[in-house]
């Protein structure tokens, strides 16, 4: 080991696999005296702590004994421009859409509004332990500029696209097929893989994007395919017959992001209800994978992802978590992680503390295509590491205090747990401004 620059110390908790596959002692790391070393951005070392502070010169150690050092949480879809309507009534996406969402998103022409959406919406993310977010932008390329700018200035690891649309939508908000390949394709080469910023290929959805964007998107996503492409799939009924009566060819809804070569690794598939089981083995077998949004989808009544029903039909599926405001109703992964159990529970079934922790890092860097990158407290891993308290409020200091294991613990801390319990987070290795995460 090289001379660490900085080592944490605290109970590091850490997937290496899967534990919907796995047992979770095969899985899971949990060392409760542990240590994590870090140079360069990068986590170096983990493990107990008498092994690793002893070693090397002495670094400087950051102490948080009695607390969990985790990878920081990947919310894997949201949108940056509808951080201004959470909580919008409605009576169904349709309606949800043209009443409030595309309003919002008109208002980001404005370069200063979507600087000042873009930097709320990092600090609250960064508040609640998300260190890594997939975002959809809007239509505007300087909106798309914009974010990455921002993210830039904490060395954020994001993944975000211009939002792609050319119909059904107000006019201020469409482009064109060709100016929807080259516009993604100059963000692509201007913020693709310079520092941390990643670009997602981002056709809103089949509703708002003709067969001639979605080929020529299709085509740009065929240009680099190392690139994640995000879209929202089979997320109400109605949305579902919609597209069937645009694409009166098509099977299903999924046939039609296949015909346009949208359906493969790095494809991220934000809701993923209403699917049948071809659908859903489709898309394991073409290496694509689902972003289960669960507080947009009982606030939005789209019904509730059956995680289990999902799994048995297709076990290699990635999937991961995510907040999906402003449909959903909190950028908090602790809110997220309590609508994903409540979904389990609608569909008959429960997720345990330690599958849930899964989906909100490992889980859901994989299925962005980062599983190396992030998602663990690992060597050669990047060091986002959020620290989490489970004493940090009163109600949780009670809970924890009688729970006997550590699932009761981590349990206790999903049903609890808000930013209050983040109480540091790391992004490359260096201590998140206090003033971003408060
Ligand atoms: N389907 C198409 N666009 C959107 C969106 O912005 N939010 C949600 N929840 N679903 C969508
Ligand atoms: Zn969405």
């Amino acid at each position: 080991m090289t001379a660490a620059q900085r080592i944490l110390r605290g109970h590091v908790l850490s997937f290496h696999g899967d534990p919907f596959a796995a047992p979770v002692e095969e899985v899971l790391t949990s060392i409760e005296d542990g240590a994590i070393a870090i140079e360069g951005g990068q986590i170096i070392a983990v493990g107990e702590a008498c092994d690793i502070i002893g070693q090397g010169a002495a670094a400087p150690s950051d102490d948080h004994r009695g607390k969990f050092l985790m990878p920081g949480f990947v919310d894997t879809h949201v949108h940056y421009p509808q951080v201004d309507i959470i909580g919008a009534v409605n009576t169904g996406l349709a309606d949800w859409l043209e009443r409030y969402t595309f309003p919002a998103e008109m208002a980001f022409s404005v370069e200063d509004h979507a600087r000042s959406a873009a930097r709320f919406m990092l600090d609250r993310l960064m508040a609640g332990g998300v260190t890594t977010a997939a975002v959809y932008s809007t239509v505007h390329e300087r909106a798309a500029d914009i974010f990455f700018e921002e993210s830039a200035k904490d060395d954020l690891l994001m993944v975000c696209g211009k939002v792609c649309m050319d119909r059904n939508a107000p006019d201020a908000l469409l482009d064109t097929p060709q100016h929807a390949y080259d516009a993604s394709k100059a963000l692509i080469e201007r913020w693709h893989g310079s520092g941390r910023a990643h670009y997602a290929v981002t056709p809103r959805f089949a509703i708002t994007s003709t067969a001639e964007q979605l080929e020529a998107i299709g085509a740009l996503w065929a240009e680099y395919p190392d690139l994640v492409m995000q879209t929202h799939l089979s997320e109400q009924r109605a949305e579902i017959e919609t597209v069937l009566s645009l694409f009166p060819d098509a099977q299903d809804y999924l046939s039609v992001y296949e015909r346009f070569g949208l359906v493969g690794p790095g494809a991220v598939f934000g809701h993923a209800i209403h699917l049948s089981q071809s659908e859903r083995q489709r898309m394991q077998e073409r290496g694509a994978a689902v972003a289960h949004c669960p507080t947009s989808n009982e606030f939005l009544s789209s019904g509730a992802f059956n995680l289990a029903a999902t799994r048995a039909d297709a076990p290699d599926l990635s999937i991961g978590l995510a907040s999906d405001v402003g449909g959903g109703t909190s950028l908090s992964m602790f809110e997220t992680m309590r609508g994903a159990y409540r979904a389990a529970l609608r569909n008959g079934t429960q997720v345990t503390p330690l599958e849930m922790l899964y989906l909100a890092t490992a889980g859901g860097a994989k299925v962005l295509g980062l599983g190396k990158k992030i998602g663990q407290v690992a060597p050669h891993r990047d060091a986002d590491i959020i620290v989490l308290d489970p004493k940090a409020t009163p109600d949780l200091a009670r809970l924890t205090g009688v729970a006997e294991a550590l699932e009761g613990i981590l349990m206790a801390l999903i049903m609890l747990g808000d930013d209050r319990a983040v109480s540091a987070v790391y992004v490359s290795g260096e201590r998140v401004r206090a003033e971003a995460v408060q």
